[in-house]
């Protein structure tokens, strides 16, 4: 269920990808004064497409949510940070979604978001990642209406996400 929720996610990014537009020097300046320099580092580590859909999911959320909390905006920045550890172009990524996790690469991908959890101990607000951690179970339940999500921080991460 969750792989053909995803499958349309990535589907409609995949479109958006091959046309990624690097972030300007003020946009890259909103990031950095965001996140922890720890975090920084990570999230520059992100492929241009990654950083451009960071960026808009940021945008979105701070739209949602115009009094969220840096920890808050934040996890709209950092929710897909494991994919670093799956540097896979756009189409390997449409081909990992639709084969499943039969090499290591795919399995990293397929296991972004608890290796994003894992990246961002020690390093990210427990605010941060406690949002992660709930946001990632919420779309692995197909909580997709965002009235069944009670944190509506949750519900408007998600909803900011689903592009
Ligand atoms: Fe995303």
């Amino acid at each position: 269920m969750k792989t053909a929720h995803y499958s349309w996610h990535l589907a409609k990014r995949t479109f958006t990808s091959y046309r990624a537009r690097p972030l300007s020097d003020d946009e890259q300046e909103e990031v950095a004064k965001t996140l922890l320099s720890s975090e920084l580092e990570l999230w520059h580590r992100f492929p241009v497409e990654d950083q451009r859909h960071s960026y808009v999911v940021f945008t979105r959320f701070r739209k949602r949510m115009p009094s969220a909390e840096t920890s808050q905006l934040s996890a709209a920045l950092l929710h897909d940070i494991g994919k670093i550890a799956a540097p896979l172009s756009t189409t390997m990524r449409v081909v990992a979604t639709f084969v499943g996790p039969r090499t290591a690469a795919f399995r990293a991908y397929h296991d972004h978001e608890e290796i994003g959890l894992q990246l961002l101990e020690n390093r990210s607000d427990p605010v941060t990642i406690k949002l992660l951690r709930e946001m990632y179970s919420a779309e692995e339940a197909c909580l997709s209406d965002s009235n069944a999500i009670a944190d509506p921080i949750v519900a408007a991460l998600i909803d900011a996400d689903n592009i």
